[in-house]
């Protein structure tokens, strides 16, 4: 046997012997063996060397060495890519425990909502709810507020375009308007929820806000009534000792008034808040004018009754000494995540 051909059994021999252990170490062997510049490839291009008797023998050695070559190939391949899957799956741990699902946690604004609710479900006052898309009569008409009125410039709102006569509502007394209509007296309601003015956004004002709305019919409801109720939840809501009601104007109370709570000027905080004079305005409220009962099928001789409304996003501020009150609305987590502590 010439010594080629002894070259290319000894080749094949040796490369029995080869474990590529890694998928570098295995392309290092294609390139040895199969590679352009590999064994096979030398061997063939030294076939013009070969004499013509041997040709034969030296090609059938070497197509030997190029299969053994590739099934090994093939083998290691194989079995590398084996390990690997069995790796991956060693480190799926299925007694993991999951991902945890982040807690989410109420919003300021519902937190001082509910607080709301609770103090006036307590002298049973009921949840009543309604619309925010509104037609303009439960708005504004049936509340004493016809078209052309000038009270109407006071709570200037967005209108829907393709619908004559809808309008997103100012206050939620519109839900005042739905249960005068369907219910008959007593009424004993809060009605809680989104409204929406047509404003510019600031650090003090929003285009939407939310208010809480009260209103009780009964016969011979007075003025007194009233104010008891609602130094009662001054008193639960702010700790506040007294209360002071001033005259105002509202087309659907009569007479009206605005109500201050006494926070006194001691700490820095509520000298700052009530500007120096330690009252802090909170609601509107006055004696449901006969006029609203009226339009609203009640008979206004057998019947009398108080209204009264406040923004909530003031006293949230209030409650949570927060700053700005485009805050409310960014829906950011990292501010919002900070009261799940205080539901
Ligand atoms: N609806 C009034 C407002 O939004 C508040 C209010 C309600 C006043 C009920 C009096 C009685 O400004």
């Amino acid at each position: 046997m010439s010594d080629l051909i002894k070259k290319v059994t000894e080749a094949t021999a040796k490369l029995e012997q080869e474990t590529p252990a890694s998928p570098e170490a295995l392309e290092n062997f294609r390139i040895q063996y199969l590679g352009s510049k590999g064994l096979v490839k030398a061997f063939m291009e030294e076939m013009r060397n070969v004499p013509n008797e041997q040709k034969r023998e030296f090609g059938q050695a070497v197509n030997a060495l190029k299969q053994q070559a590739e099934a090994r190939f093939q083998e290691i391949k194989a079995a590398l890519e084996a390990n690997a899957e069995q790796a991956s799956a060693r480190q799926l741990d299925l007694t993991a425990p999951g991902e945890p699902m982040p807690l989410g946690s109420r919003h300021p604004i519902s937190i001082t909502m509910n607080r709301i609710i609770e103090i006036f479900s307590r002298i049973g006052f009921v949840v009543a709810d309604g619309p925010e898309i509104e037609h303009d009569w439960y708005n504004f008409t049936a509340m004493n507020t016809p078209e052309d009125h000038p009270a109407r410039d006071m709570q200037d709102t967005f209108y829907v375009v393709d619908a004559p006569g809808m309008l997103l509502r100012t206050h939620t007394s519109n839900v005042q308007a739905r249960v005068m209509t369907t219910r008959k007296p007593p009424i004993r309601i809060i009605a809680p929820g989104r409204v929406y003015r047509n404003e510019t956004i600031s650090a003090r004002s929003h285009a939407q806000f939310h208010q809480v709305e009260g209103l009780f019919i009964d016969k011979e409801v007075s003025f007194a009534d009233m104010k008891q109720t609602l130094f009662y939840f001054a008193q639960e809501m702010f700790g506040a000792p007294k209360i002071r009601l001033r005259p105002s104007f509202f087309p659907f109370t009569e007479p009206s008034a605005e109500m201050d709570v006494w926070l006194g000027t001691d700490t820095e905080e509520n000298y700052r808040l009530t500007k120096g004079t330690g009252w802090l305005e909170i609601l509107g409220c006055g004696m449901v004018d006969p006029q609203v009962l009226e339009n609203c099928g009640i008979d206004s001789r057998e019947y009398s009754g108080y209204a009264f409304g406040m923004g909530i996003e003031r006293q949230a501020l209030r409650l949570y000494n927060i700053p700005d009150i485009r805050l409310l609305f960014e829906n950011d987590v990292r501010m919002l995540r900070q009261f799940s502590a205080a539901i």
